[in-house]
């Protein structure tokens, strides 16, 4: 027990408890969901299950000590490491703080809806600081951060349905992709909706990669990596970009259809860690995104939930760099990812990896779980990055 006492201190003792309950009361239920029911999908064992409800819980509740609680009970710690209450302490030389300025727009590609957003945006930005951090594993070969710059690195676009999610939420992921690749990773802060509708997300996206540009890094020594949301914007990125040759790309589980409209979506409600959108409901995250504060859906809108920036699925997806996709088969998202995959592959079979997981829900590569998939699918990460450095540094 005494590794419990390091989460109790005098302040915290009332949400300590009110974590402490919430958790019980939902595994109870959850217990007894499984016993009247059965599992939430089909490949579930009781574990699956009763964690999925639990993260759920701390979703929805967004509660800090609730997680850390979590993941001591799961003992999880190991596959989570940032998580635990050394959390901000990755060791020193290994993390280091970034501030990216904004920098100025390139030409942007004529079919860009979302041009003159942009440049209204870069405007009211002008001046304005983005806080970003750089990691690397501790055991990694590349430990040395003085020169700011590995031969390759990776700028990692958080999930969190562009409402919530900071680098500080990312570090374990950050920290998890590191040691999984063996290349530093940077992440960044963008702004999120309701506060900073898109497409600001894009723009700061944008100074991320220039940014990196600017520490020396080409763009085929570059990967992009993004869940859920980050995938999405890591697309978007992309083709605002004019479709560079990047090293490699990685989505896991990411969002490339804003419709949400394929069957899977209400196939797999009931299991999945997230639910159905509704941009009719005014606490709805796309909705945040798109529509100012009291104001009504317009046709606008409607219209671009088929924007290829938003849904990429309708993009030209000629010319992607190598490419890892990972979904799991109870993820509401997993007919559009398969769909997405589908068309990439249309363009070039030999630049497309897919990766499905039987049962696995959305983005459980990083959420501090037990089930033997994420650690697959993080080897498989490990596994396509490595692959293409053999390929590249092959004398
Ligand atoms: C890094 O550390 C992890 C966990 O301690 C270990 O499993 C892995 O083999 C180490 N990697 C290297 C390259 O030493
Ligand atoms: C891609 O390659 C796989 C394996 O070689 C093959 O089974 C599949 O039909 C190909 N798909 C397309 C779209 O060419
Ligand atoms: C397809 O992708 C491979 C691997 O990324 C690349 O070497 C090749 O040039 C691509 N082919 C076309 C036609 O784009």
């Amino acid at each position: 027990m005494s590794s419990f006492s390091t989460l109790v201190t005098r302040d915290n003792f009332a949400q300590l408890l009110a974590a402490v309950s919430g958790l019980l009361k939902t595994y109870l239920r959850s217990a007894l969901d499984y016993v009247i029911s059965g599992p939430r999908h089909a490949a579930w064992d009781f574990r699956t299950h009763y964690v999925r409800d639990m993260l759920l819980y701390l979703m929805m509740h967004q509660t800090d000590i609730g997680v850390q609680l979590f993941v001591k009970l799961s003992n999880s710690e190991s596959q989570w490491p940032a998580l635990t209450p050394g959390l901000q302490r990755v060791p020193q030389g290994f993390a280091s703080m970034l501030v990216i300025p904004t920098y100025p727009l390139g030409p942007l590609p004529e079919s860009c809806v979302w041009a003159s957003e942009l440049r209204e945006v870069a405007r009211l930005s002008e001046g304005r600081e983005m806080h970003a951090e750089c990691i690397v594993a501790s055991n990694s070969s590349l430990a040395n951060l003085d020169g700011r710059r590995g031969p390759r690195a990776i700028l990692h676009f958080h999930g969190g349905a562009y409402v919530t999610g900071s680098v500080e939420q990312y570090r374990p992921v950050h920290l998890l992709l590191s040691q999984y690749t063996g290349l530093r990773v940077y992440g960044f802060g963008y702004r999120l909706a309701p506060h900073s509708l898109y497409p600001t997300q894009l723009y700061d996206a944008y100074c991320a990669y220039r940014h990196m540009q600017a520490l020396g890094y080409e763009e085929n020594e570059i990967v992009f990596s993004g869940d859920s949301a980050g995938g999405n914007l890591a697309l978007a990125l992309w083709q605002l970009l004019q479709k560079p040759r990047l090293f490699a790309m990685i989505l896991v589980s990411p969002r490339v259809d804003i419709a949400s409209s394929r069957r899977s979506w209400s196939m797999n409600a009931g299991a999945d860690i997230i639910r159905g959108y509704n941009i009719n409901n005014a606490d709805d995250p796309l909705r945040k995104l798109l529509v100012p504060q009291g104001r009504p859906v317009d046709q606008r809108v409607v219209d671009l939930l088929a924007d290829p920036y938003l849904s990429s699925i309708n993009a030209d997806l000629s010319r992607l760099p190598p490419t890892l996709v990972q979904a799991a088969t109870a993820e509401v998202m997993f007919d559009d990812i398969t769909e997405f995959v589908r068309r990439a592959k249309a363009h070039n079979n030999t630049s497309v990896w897919y990766d499905v997981f039987e049962g696995g829900f959305h983005d459980f590569q990083f959420v501090p779980l037990l089930i033997p998939n994420s650690i697959k699918a993080r080897e498989s990460i490990g596994k396509f990055i490595h692959d293409q450095i053999a390929l590249v540094d092959r004398p």
